[in-house]
C-alpha cells in the first residue's frame, strides 16, 4: 500500500527526547549526503518534508515523520562527514549509536549506500557494529538514475561479494532512486509487510 498521509512529527537531540510513542520505527542511515532525507521525500511523495541538501552534513538531529498515523519514519544524522571536524562527529555518532541501542520502538534500520561506490570501510563497520549489536537491518542502494543497469549489477555484485567476505548471510537488499521513485513500492510493501506481523 503507498504511504497516503506524512507528517513532521519532531527534531530530537537525543534518544531519550523522542517521542514516547508505541508505534513501529523504522530509521534510515548512512554516510552524509547518500541521500537518506530524499528517499524519505521520495517514498511520502513530498518533495520538502525532510530536509535535503546538496552540502553533506545537513541532518543533525534524530527526525520523526509520521507516516499514515501507524508508523514512525526516522530520517537520522549522517555518519563520517570529516569537515565537521572531530568533536562533532564523535557527538553524532554518540547519538546514533544511543538511539540504536536504546529506542524501544525501532523495528529496523536501513544502511543507505551509494550504488555508484565501492565498499568504503566506514559502512561495513557501521554494519558489523549494528550485527554485534543484535539490531536488525536492510540495506538501501540510493541513486541508482545516476548508473546504466550493467553498471549498477556489477556494483551491486560487487558490493554482496565484499559482504559475503564477513557476512554468512546477506540483508534484504533494495534499490532505489529519489529522482525516479524506483524501489518505492518494495520498500514500503517491505515495511508494511513487517508492520502485519507485529
Ligand atoms: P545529510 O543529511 O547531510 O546526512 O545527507 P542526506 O543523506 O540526507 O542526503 P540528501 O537527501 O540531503 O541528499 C544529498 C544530495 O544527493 C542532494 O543534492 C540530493 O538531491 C541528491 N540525491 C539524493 N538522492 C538522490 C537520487 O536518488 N538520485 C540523484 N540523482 N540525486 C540524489
Ligand atoms: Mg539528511
Amino acid at each position: 500500500m503507498p504511504i497516503h498521509h506524512a507528517t513532521f512529527v519532531v527534531s530530537s537531540p537525543d534518544v531519550t527526547m523522542c517521542p514516547s510513542s508505541p508505534l513501529p520505527e523504522y530509521a534510515f542511515i548512512g554516510r552524509s549526503n547518500v541521500g537518506k532525507s530524499s528517499l524519505i521525500n521520495m517514498l511520502c511523495r513530498q518533495p520538502h518534508l525532510a530536509k535535503t541538501s546538496q552540502k553533506p552534513g545537513k541532518t543533525l538531529l534524530i527526525n520523526h515523520f509520521l507516516i499514515d498515523g501507524k508508523w514512525h519514519l526516522v530520517d537520522l544524522p549522517g555518519y563520517g562527514f570529516a569537515q565537521t571536524g572531530q568533536k562533532q562527529r564523535e557527538k553524532l555518532r554518540w547519538m546514533i549509536e544511543r538511539y540504536c541501542l536504546a529506542r524501544q520502538e525501532l523495528v529496523s534500520m536501513f544502511v543507505l549506500l551509494d550504488c555508484r561506490h565501492e565498499a568504503q570501510a566506514i559502512d561495513l563497520e557501521f554494519m558489523e557494529w549494528l550485527g554485534e549489536n543484535e539490531v536488525p537491518f536492510a540495506i538501501v542502494f540510493t541513486k541508482i538514475d545516476k548508473l546504466g543497469k550493467g553498471r549498477l549489477q556489477e556494483n551491486i555484485n560487487a558490493y554482496k561479494q565484499k559482504l559475503l567476505e564477513t557476512w554468512e548471510e546477506l540483508p534484504p537488499i533494495f534499490l532505489t532512486s529519489a529522482e525516479t521513485g524506483e524501489g518505492r513500492d518494495e520498500l514500503t510493501q517491505y515495511i508494511e509487510d513487517i508492520n502485519a506481523t507485529l
